[in-house]
């Protein structure tokens, strides 16, 4: 059974009833969406079970010396088993909606052909599951575990695969859209593509040339595209597509006219072989300049459907980057952050709360989106349990409320973001990083699978109860 919140009280905290009055200090809209997010891999374990196919990540994190510890996903947080009590979790915290995502070699366990039917009734049940408790999935259809199948025809390389996952996409829609209304292609092709083909540090773990990762970055968008294409082609009426990206998000240095101005322009640049080209059907001119002969090669009817048009666009917001202006051709620079730069437990993860304000704003100012969501958020911890068998995550409680604080200034301003999905619900598999960071609200004891609900999860079940912060 899911464990009960750890502290009790919330009633002692001030009055607030679930809709906040907009008078009310850093309130958020009536109606305002609050989640989770996770990713197949990372919770689902049973990686041989009911015939899921081979992914990279499966092939990756069991090679050596890949993963911290070697570490694998093979069992991860048993989630495959244990959703029904996840759910009732999530249930317990307020929450409204869930994000979650489908792996692909569930469902064809080599990428295209036969199809796998227990895959399909898996998630229709764990769909089934979250409408009971009153929780509205949205589904991720690409969260980096793709069919070892397809990788060994050379993966996002081969632009077979952005047709392949399109069919697979089309496919899991015209299964789950009489349940699910809210579709994301795919979640952070910049993590994929670089971590994965550039760095090595990701699955497949390729160093590939710039030229090769410029051409396997434009098959990412356009597999995206193609998917947006799919989705609305075999979907039921009314159901929405987006996907979820991790842009650079460009913070001015400081918020001065002229250095807002730099953030806009780097933005967009910084963001062009995806964001940009995704919202404007054109790489840059800054973009293709730089990559001179290395640049990818496409067509125009490419670029229209890696535009196709979106029902919402979702950002994934972490670590910031500061620009200031600049009075070079480019109209910008970068700023390295000093050492000193505050981090949570992951190195990567310099905490810069108005990267929530920062991130939908400049989206929307950029490219008029009317929809957006958060589509993940949150910090990794050194969380330890307690005497008491609590666990007292300051550090995270700290990071989540500064961040919220800057979504509500951005909403509060008008940008029209309707959701917030925090990453994530439970400690997971954190790719290359194992086990050894947590990211979850909800601590899990990996040798036994208990789950203990941290201090952040009180913070969040707050948060949501009084549909604001103050
Ligand atoms: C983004 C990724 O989508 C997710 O899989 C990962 O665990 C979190 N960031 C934290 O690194």
């Amino acid at each position: 059974a899911a464990a009960a919140l750890p502290f009790r009280g919330f009633d002692a905290l001030a009055a607030a009833p679930g809709d906040a009055a907009a008078t009310r200090p850093l309130a958020f809209p009536k109606g305002f969406l609050w989640g989770s997010a996770t990713a197949s891999y990372q919770v689902e374990g049973a990686a041989k079970e009911d015939g899921r196919g081979h992914s990279i990540w499966d092939t990756f994190s069991h090679t050596q010396g890949k993963t911290h510890n070697g570490d694998t996903g093979d069992v991860a947080d048993d989630y495959y088993h244990r959703y029904r009590d996840d759910i009732r979790l999530m249930k317990d915290l307020g929450l409204t909606v869930c994000r979650f995502s489908v792996s692909w070699s569930r469902i064809f366990p080599n990428g295209t052909g036969s199809i796998n039917q227990q895959g399909v009734d898996f998630y229709k049940k764990m769909v089934d599951a979250m409408l009971e408790a009153g929780i509205q999935p949205y589904c991720t259809l690409y969260h980096w575990d793709l069919p070892q199948a397809l990788q060994d025809k050379g993966g996002w390389e081969n632009r077979d695969t952005a047709q392949a996952f399109a069919d697979y996409a089309g496919y899991v829609a015209s299964k789950l859209s009489d349940r699910v209304k809210h579709f994301m292609t795919t979640n952070e092709i910049r993590s994929f593509v670089e971590l994965g083909y550039r760095e090595g540090i990701h699955a497949p773990g390729l160093r590939l040339d710039r030229a090769k990762v410029a051409q396997i970055a434009h098959h990412a968008v356009l597999g995206h595209g193609l998917a947006v294409q799919a989705i609305r082609a075999k979907a039921a009426s009314g159901t929405r597509v987006g996907l979820a990206e991790n842009p650079t998000v460009t913070n001015p240095a400081i918020e001065t006219p002229e250095h807002i101005a730099a953030a806009h322009k780097a933005f967009r640049e910084e963001n062009a072989m995806y964001l940009s080209v995704i919202m404007e059907g054109r790489y840059t001119d800054l973009y293709l300049k730089q990559l001179g002969a290395d640049a990818p090669k496409f067509t125009p009817e490419e670029l229209r459907t890696i535009a196709s048009p979106l029902d919402f666009v979702g950002i994934n917001v972490y670590a910031p980057t500061y620009v200031r202006a600049d009075a070079g051709e480019r109209g910008y620079v970068m700023i390295t952050p000093p050492t000193s730069f505050p981090k949570m437990a992951s190195p990567w993860l310099t905490v810069g709360p108005e990267s929530l304000y920062w991130a939908p704003k400049l989206i929307h100012d950029l490219w008029k989106v009317k929809e957006m969501y958060i589509t993940e958020n949150g910090a990794s911890s050194d969380d330890v349990v307690a005497a008491d068998g609590h666990v007292y995550d300051t550090d995270r409680v700290m990071y989540l409320r500064n961040y919220l604080t800057h979504l509500q200034r951005a909403i509060s301003q008008g940008v029209p973001v309707k959701g917030y999905f925090l990453w994530s619900l439970l400690d997971n598999f954190e790719w290359a990083d194992g086990y050894s960071k947590r990211f979850g609200i909800v601590y899990v004891d990996f040798a036994t699978q208990k789950r203990i609900p941290k201090l952040s999860s009180q913070f969040y079940a707050d948060v949501i109860r009084r549909n604001g912060l103050g």
